[in-house]
This record gives C-alpha cells, structure tokens and sequence, in this order.
C-alpha cells in the first residue's frame, strides 16, 4: 500500500494511454491511493501539460498512434530531467524493457496490469524522483555556498591587497624621514635619541616585510602557476649565494645536493619557497656552533619528495601544522626576529602546485621541511 508522508505534498502523476478505458481505471485507483492524477489519452496533450517540477511520475503507454511511449519518455526528460517514468508494454519482452530503459525510464510494467505489482513499481518510482529532487536541491545549495565562499574569498584577497598596498606610502615616508632625522641626529644629539630612531627603523623594517609578505599572500590566489623545467640544484646554489650577500646566512655551511632530479614548476614561485625555507633554516640554526643547511630529495618516494633540513633550535612537532597559518610563530620575537607569513607562503605555493608540506623536529633537534609538487617531476 502507498503510504504518503504528510509533510510531503501528494506526488503528481500524469498518466498516458490511448485507450480511454485503461486510462481511466488506472487514474481511479491511483486516486484513490492519494496521488494527484491527471490522465490524457493523447501524448501530445500529455507533453504540453509538462514544465520542469511540475509533475513526479510520468505512467506512459509504449504504444501510441503518434508519439509513442519512447518519444514521449525522451521528450519528457528534456524538460524535467528528474522526472520519474514507468513505461506500460503491451508485452514484456526483454527487448521493450531495455528500450524502455534505454529511453530514460526508471520500469516498466506489463499489461494487464496487476495492481500488485504495479503499485510497489509505482512506489519506487516515486521514491527515485523523491531522491533526485533532494540531490538535486542539495547540489543546488552547495553550489550557491560554493559560489558565496568564493566572492567572499575574493572580495578578502582584494581587501587585503589594497589595505597593504595603501600602508606602503605612508611607511615610506617613515623610513624617509626617520632616516634624515638619523643623519641629523648623528652630529648633533644623544644617544639615546639614536637608540629610538633604530627601533623606529628596524619596525619599519619589519613592518615593510609584512606588507610585502601580505602582499604577495594575497597575489598567490589570484596568478597563474607557469610551469616549466627548473633544475632545483641551480636554482639552490643560486639562493645560497643571495643568503650571503644580503646577511642572511648567518654563518651557516650549505649542503645542496647536486643531481636534484628536475621538476616542473613555476620558477619564481619555487624560488620563493626555498628562499623562506633556507633562510629560516639559517635563522633558526643561527645559535649553534656549526649551523648546516642541506637541501636534498628522496629518491625513493613517488612523487619525489625534496627536503630542507638543519640542525638548529628546531620546535615541538605537535604544532607542526600550526606554523604554516599566517602569523603563527612558536620562538620569540627576541630570539628570532620575523613576521610569520614565510611558511603559509611556501605551503600555499605548494598547494597551488597541487603538492604538499610538512615538517618534522623536536625541540634541539633541527627542522626537516619535506614537500612534493605534484606528480609532475617524474
Ligand atoms: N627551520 C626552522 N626551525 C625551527 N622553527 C622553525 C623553522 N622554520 C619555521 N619555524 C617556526 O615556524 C614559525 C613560522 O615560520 P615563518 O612563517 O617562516 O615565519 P618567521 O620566519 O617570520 O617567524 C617560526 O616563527 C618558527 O617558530
Ligand atoms: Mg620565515
């Protein structure tokens, strides 16, 4: 027996045959199971009462003069194609079931028709057309989410984009003028005085990394990756040399393997994560007596995994994964200066390189950084 839940509204069932007698024995008795019938013995009547949700079951005679049963399953699902149809064959034969199915119904059913069996076929129509209306509702609200989350995302990106680009002007002027007060100053004030314009430097100074760190964050959803052959090994031997000029090695001994297997990635965007890589590796090993710095692979590991390990100060490995959110840092500021954006740098170029980051230490122990970029190198 069809059972209708009451908060569901009674299915809509237009039914289709040109016999009139068939036709109307069949609208009767599923009328009085609750349904909502309407019967029309010609399809092209049939076809013109259809719009998209409108009706739940279309019960439709294969063999019609005209537009027959097919046709009329075919045409039917261009306009809804959720709508749920069983087809009625004169005989079942193996051959008019699967062209029934191959039309686009769900069964179909033999004549005479039994009402044991029709009505269980006819119930589980129903129930098909009940689950493809909640799919599809279902893929209609994810997709509206996904679409809100991506303006949102998007509207963030460009907020903090033009937010850091517009500190950029009036922390020049800082820098500007605090530099002339510092030339000044040298001639003819205290020290003290001198001491106060430093720390006014040096914050501008880190102040000036954030933006560009933020800058660049905000950079990184939007441009494209531009892949090509880079050799890794050239590329690490080149950032070695650029530490160095610029101070930033502290005293560190470098180890860069030299038959690192190419890959295929966006130079710019990988120079940038060995960059933030190797120089927290120099800066965290800063304070022991022989910092080294390796940059190496795995051969063994599909897709290769390459490395950036040292042996400095190294941290807990239960906050691994904090450390590549922006502005998460687990050492001081007095210990280690920065500004925590270099790792969610690295691990969002990574990501966009379809690849993955993590990290491995203990305290005192150094820090290993592996990372993947696809499958692409191979
Ligand atoms: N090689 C490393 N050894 C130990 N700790 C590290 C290393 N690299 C990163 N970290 C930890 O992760 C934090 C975030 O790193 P990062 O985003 O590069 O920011 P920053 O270098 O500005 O502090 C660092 O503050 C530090 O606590
Ligand atoms: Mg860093």
């Amino acid at each position: 027996m069809l059972e209708i839940e009451t908060a569901r509204p009674p299915p809509r069932v237009l039914v289709v045959d040109d016999e009139p007698a068939v036709l109307r024995s069949l609208c009767d008795v599923l009328e009085v199971r609750g349904l909502q019938v309407e019967g029309r013995t010609d399809a092209g009547e049939a076809l013109a009462l259809l719009r998209p949700q409108t009706w739940d079951l279309l019960l439709c005679d294969l063999s019609m003069p005209g537009i027959d049963g097919m046709e009329l399953v075919r045409r039917a699902l261009v306009i809804d194609p959720d709508l749920a149809c069983v087809m009625i064959t004169g005989h079942a034969s193996v051959d008019n079931a699967v062209q029934a199915m191959r039309a686009g119904a769900v069964d179909y059913l033999e004549k005479p028709l039994r009402l044991s069996i029709a009505m269980p076929v006819i119930e589980r129509a129903l129930e098909i057309r009940h689950l493809r209306r909640v799919k599809a509702e279902l893929e209609a609200t994810v997709r509206t989410q996904m679409d809100e989350l991506r303006q949102a995302n998007a509207d963030l990106n460009s907020f903090a984009h033009s937010v850091s680009h517009d500190l950029r002007a009036p922390l020049q002027a800082i820098d500007g003028f605090s530099r002339l007060l510092e030339a000044r100053e040298t001639t003819q004030s205290d020290e003290r005085s001198l001491h106060f314009l430093s720390r006014i430097r040096s914050s501008v100074k880190q102040m000036g990394e954030l933006i560009e760190g933020l800058l660049l964050l905000s950079r990184l959803g939007r441009t494209a990756i531009d892949r090509h052959a880079v050799d890794l090994s050239a590329m690490g031997n080149d950032i070695v040399s650029f530490l160095r000029e610029a101070s930033l090695d502290h005293g560190a001994t470098f180890d860069i393997d030299p038959e690192l297997p190419a890959v295929q990635a966006d130079a710019t965007l990988l120079r940038q994560v060995l960059v933030n890589l190797m120089s927290n590796a120099c800066k965290f090993s800063s304070k022991v007596t022989q910092p080294r710095v390796q940059l190496g692979w795995d051969s063994a590991t599909s897709p290769h995994t390459f490395f950036v390990r040292d042996n400095g100060t190294g941290f807990d490995s239960a906050r691994a994964n904090e450390i590549f959110e922006p502005f998460q840092r687990l050492h001081p500021q007095s210990e280690f200066a920065g500004v925590g954006l270099g790792l969610s740098i690295v691990a969002r170029i990574i990501a966009r390189h379809g690849g993955t980051i993590h990290a491995e230490s203990s305290p005192g122990q150094g820090a290993c950084f592996r990372f993947t970029l696809s499958g692409a190198h191979e």
